[in-house]
Order: structure tokens, then C-alpha cells, then sequence
């Protein structure tokens, strides 16, 4: 059976491989009680997996529900709410009307321990049309915050793809997000989840949120979680030098490897697999795919001048950020760090704890130097 998909964002827990660190930290801080909780902005490139993560946060706050503890006033009713930009109105009304319908519904669908009142009920209902919609949305935050004492209310806006409101509308709506997180008489009652990538993302939104967001990066998977993502759903059956050269071709981007895992257990016996079958996978996601058409021109000329020096050097060694300053690249350190960044997140390298970066997909390499 083919366990792998490339075509939706990973649902399944057993599917999901890498980003444990970068989960279990995200979950922890955002039910941090009061005024110790965070609110993170994720930045990942096209198709890094930030959907898929989001949606294994949601399920984990899900499952944290209600926070035991011996006292009362410590335990926490957790709501997270999964808000997709991309089937949303990209306005501010829509934005919090959407927020404010999913709490309103909430108990339908999950236990939580108190009633929303018809007060509370009437204001989330009014914040998708009202003119200043911040006022409904706080004002039933306030309400339901009361009516979940001695316990604290923690409600998780988990938002995908934020950047993708009006640009007009960006700048009202980091103002609003950051008004919602350090609100203090809604008692902490706000946390977010923010998606995105910090190219698409913009000094608008960006600004107002610096303060109040920590900031996460997306990354390819680390050769022991490729190899798991690679060996787990196959039962070791794949030969392992085709599963290294799995691992070597896309350097553990998480989609190019559900892509190419795809391809190859379409084959009748995985077993018999070989390197060779590696290699048209890729060529078939070529003639195929579109994912990554604007990837090119979505780089900066100074992160494709860097690109191109880790393309030259080849997988077997690391580039330490100061050695790029011998190598007669004319940029400055601010904008290097900046590009080392972007193409991290995009994962096309990779960046080891020593402040090393390497290439990380052969493939994405060649691809690269084809479209020059
Ligand atoms: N943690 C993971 N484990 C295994 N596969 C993953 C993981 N994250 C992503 N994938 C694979 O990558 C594909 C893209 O993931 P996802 O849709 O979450 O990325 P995205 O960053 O939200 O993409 P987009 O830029 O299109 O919004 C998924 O279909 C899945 O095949
Ligand atoms: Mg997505």
C-alpha cells in the first residue's frame, strides 16, 4: 500500500516526520500560563510543510484540552482554531468574523467546561459585519474569559498563510493581533500561530508583530528523520543505498521526499528498487509538476549568488557564515544572514548547530542550474 501522499497536507500523526522539537516547543509555550505564554510566527517556503504542522499543533492543543491541575485557578481551557487564508475573506471582518463563528461553535464540536452565554454568543456574531470589529471580538473574549474562572481561557488563533490579506488591510490587522496579545484586560486570553514565508510577508506586517512574535524556521529533515519518513511506512523493505540516495537527491525537503516515496512504491516490488528509479522519479516530477515554478523568481540576486556558491562546493562540505566573506561576495553580513535564512526555508540548505551551512538537495541543485 502507498502510505505516502504529496498532493494534501499530512492529517495523519503517523505520517508526520521531523519538526517533534519544533512542535513540542510551540505547544508548550502557547498554554505557558498568562503572561509567560508566546505566540510564534513559523516561516516556511512553498510546500515545507507549515499546513501540516499547524494541523498536528491544532490536534495536540486539542488533546491538551483542559490542562489538569490539582488548583483550579491553574488549569487552562484551551480552543485552538485553524483559520486558512486562503478560503477566507483577506479582510480584517473576515478575518475575525471567521475566528469568532469557529469559537461560537466550538462546543458543538469539542467538550469545554462552561456555556458560551447568548451575550457572548451575539457578539461573536456581530464581528464579521460590525464596523470595528476588534470591539464584539474582545468584548467576547472578556465574557468567555469570566465564565471559564477559576480556570483561564487560552483561545489559539493557528492562521495559515496570513500574508495573503489585502495589503491594504495588513498593517489594521498586525495592529489588531498584537492589541489581542497584549490586551491585558482579556487576562492572556490570546495566543497565535502564524504561517508564512518572511519573503511574502513584508515590513507592513512584519513591524507591529517583531515584538510579539517568536520566530520559528521551517527546514529540511535531518538524514535520521528522512530516513525514517522513507523506512517506517515501508517496512525496510526499500534497498538502503536507494533510500540514501532518496534522502541525498531532494536533502530532505519534506515534499519533494513524500513526492519521490510516492513514485517508487507505485512500483510493484519495492525490494527490486534502484537508484535509477530514484533518478526518473525526479525527471517525471519535472515533466510533471508545477510546485516550484516561482521559486526561482522568487529569489533575491543576492540569495541566488549564494545559492550558487553552495552549488559549486557540492554536498560534502559546510560553509561557515564568516568564510563567506573571503569568497568575494560583495554583500554585507546583514543581507548574507538574510538570504542563508531564506534559502533554509525553502529548503534548498541546510544549517548545523555550528553555524554551518551546507546544499542540501542534489536534485533542486541541478534543477537550479538548468534554469539559470
Ligand atoms: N512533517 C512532515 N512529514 C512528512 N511529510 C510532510 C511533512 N510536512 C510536509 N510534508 C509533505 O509536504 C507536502 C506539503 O506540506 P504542506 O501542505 O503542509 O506544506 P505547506 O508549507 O503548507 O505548503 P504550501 O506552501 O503549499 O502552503 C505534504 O503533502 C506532505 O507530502
Ligand atoms: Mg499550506
Amino acid at each position: 500500500m502507498n502510505s505516502y501522499s504529496f498532493l494534501d497536507p499530512v492529517t495523519r500523526e503517523d505520517m508526520f516526520y521531523g519538526y517533534q522539537e519544533e512542535m513540542d516547543y510551540i505547544v508548550k509555550k502557547v498554554i505557558a500560563p498568562g503572561s509567560r505564554r508566546q505566540s510564534f510566527f513559523v516561516d516556511g517556503g512553498s510546500r515545507m510543510g507549515k499546513t501540516s504542522l499547524l494541523l498536528q499543533i491544532e490536534r495536540h492543543l486539542r488533546q491538551s484540552g483542559i490542562r489538569p491541575s490539582n488548583d483550579d485557578s491553574d488549569q487552562l481551557v484551551i480552543i485552538p482554531l485553524y483559520l486558512d487564508m486562503l478560503d477566507l475573506d483577506p479582510t480584517l471582518n473576515g478575518f475575525l468574523g471567521r475566528a469568532a463563528l469557529l469559537l461560537e461553535s466550538y462546543p458543538s464540536r469539542y467538550p469545554i467546561p462552561f456555556d458560551i452565554s447568548s451575550r457572548a454568543a451575539a457578539l461573536l456574531q456581530s464581528v464579521k459585519t460590525h464596523i470595528d470589529p476588534f470591539v464584539p471580538f474582545t468584548g467576547a473574549i472578556y465574557e468567555l474569559e469570566k465564565a471559564a474562572r477559576p480556570r483561564q481561557l487560552r483561545v489559539v488563533l493557528l492562521t495559515d498563510d496570513l500574508w495573503r490579506i489585502r495589503q491594504q488591510g495588513r498593517l489594521t490587522l498586525a495592529r489588531t493581533l498584537r492589541a489581542l496579545h497584549i490586551e491585558t484586560w482579556i487576562q492572556h486570553a490570546m495566543a497565535f500561530v502564524i504561517t508564512g514565508s518572511s519573503r511574502d510577508w513584508g515590513e507592513s506586517l512584519a513591524s507591529p508583530l517583531e515584538n510579539t512574535l517568536v520566530y520559528k524556521e521551517l527546514h529540511v529533515l535531518d538524514e535520521k528523520d528522512a530516513l525514517k519518513l522513507i523506512n517506517k511506512p515501508t517496512e525496510e523493505k526499500i534497498p538502503p543505498q536507494v533510500a540514501l540516495r532518496v534522502y541525498r537527491e531532494t536533502g530532505g525537503h519534506p515534499f519533494l521526499l513524500q513526492y519521490v516515496m510516492s513514485t517508487l512504491c507505485d512500483q510493484e516490488d519495492i525490494k527490486q528498487l534502484t537508484e535509477e528509479d530514484v533518478d526518473q522519479a525526479t525527471k517525471k516530477f519535472q515533466r510533471e509538476r508545477r510546485d516550484f515554478e516561482h521559486w526561482w523568481k522568487r529569489m533575491s540576486e543576492v540569495d541566488k549568488k549564494v545559492y550558487r556558491i553552495f552549488r559549486k562546493i557540492g554536498p560534502e562540505t559546510g560553509i561557515a557564515v564568516d568564510e563567506f566573506v573571503d569568497m568575494g561576495l560583495s554583500v554585507n553580513k546583514l543581507m548574507l544572514l538574510d538570504s542563508l535564512r531564506a534559502l533554509k526555508t525553502t529548503g534548498l540548505i541546510r544549517e548545523y548547530p555550528d553555524n554551518h551551512y551546507w546544499l542540501a538537495g542534489l536534485w533542486p541543485a541541478r534543477w537550479f542550474q538548468e534554469m539559470r
